[in-house]
């Protein structure tokens, strides 16, 4: 029997465009799923704020998309995963899926030396989530973490090849270079849009870890275990809220996601009670 609940959209959302690299991903291996995906541009980066104002925007934002009726939310933003997912977890009835923890399978399965590099915001890696998250596998690896407080603002600014962005990665990437790692976590949903920059710099013996498709792999687990898979024969329908038209999320997800990213809604926090 399948729960009626399966009809409902999967709700998602990200300090800005970064977590459309994860819905991009949904989307790809579950095209028959609605999705409310809210990036949270007014109040963008997440990266260098305090964890408990990270913390209360993830569990507003949280709060409002389960009001919306969601059956599955995916905090497809490391920063806000770091500070709240455990919160999550206990405060919601839907279940809450991370993008660190799937993150941290692909390069356990991905490293042959058994040193990982993991590459942050300053918020994901004072917070400790990733070495948490990698102790509790139980599997014996090194975790080289490395924040690279530039380069979300370079993303949001759709600069991915500049001069500007090469002397930034070769400055950040320069440790873990040093550590030996042969697999890194993009531990920021940002950063797969800055990979030919951080593959270049690593070199191309070096894997380098999108937690989006592993993400995407658990959101389908998780549906299907719970009975919750959209048996519907339509395509999925799509919202896309941004809480500011500052920066350029219209074009980085027409980019991202073509056709798919259509009917953008801007919702200023002020005026959510619209939403
Ligand atoms: N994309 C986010 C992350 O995965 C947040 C980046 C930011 O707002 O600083 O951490």
């Amino acid at each position: 029997m399948v729960d009626d609940r399966s009809r409902l959209p999967i709700g998602m959302f990200d300090s800005g465009v970064g977590g459309l690299t994860v819905a991009r991903a949904v989307i790809d291996l579950l095209p028959h799923e609605d999705i409310i995906y809210l990036g949270d541009t007014q109040r963008c980066p997440y990266g260098p704020r305090p964890h408990d104002e990270v913390r209360r925007f993830a569990l507003e934002i949280m709060d409002h998309l389960v009001s919306q009726g969601v059956k599955l939310l995916v905090i497809a933003c490391n920063s806000a995963a770091s500070a709240v997912f455990e919160e999550a977890r206990q405060r919601y009835d839907v279940s809450v899926l991370s993008v660190i923890e799937p993150g941290v399978r692909a390069a356990i399965a991905a490293t042959r030396n058994r040193r990982i590099g993991l590459i942050g915001t300053v918020a994901t890696v004072t917070s400790g989530s990733y070495d948490q998250a990698l102790a509790a596998t139980k599997a014996n690896m090194e975790l080289v973490s490395q924040a690279c407080p530039r380069f979300v603002e370079f993303v949001e600014h759709n600069e991915t090849n500049s001069e500007a962005v090469f002397d930034a990665a070769e400055e950040y990437l320069a440790p873990l270079k040093a550590a030996g790692v042969d697999t890194v976590i993009l531990g920021c949903t940002h950063y797969p849009l800055l990979s030919g920059v951080i593959q270049y710099v690593m070199g191309e013996e070096v894997v380098l870890i999108s937690s989006a498709e592993a993400t995407a792999n658990e959101v389908f687990a998780e549906l299907k275990n719970s009975d919750l898979l959209n048996r519907s024969e339509d395509i999925g329908k799509h919202r896309f809220i941004a809480t500011s038209e500052e920066g350029m999320f219209s074009e980085l997800g027409e980019l991202l996601l073509g056709p798919a990213f259509s009917g953008i809604e801007y919702r200023p926090w002020s005026d959510r009670t619209k939403a």
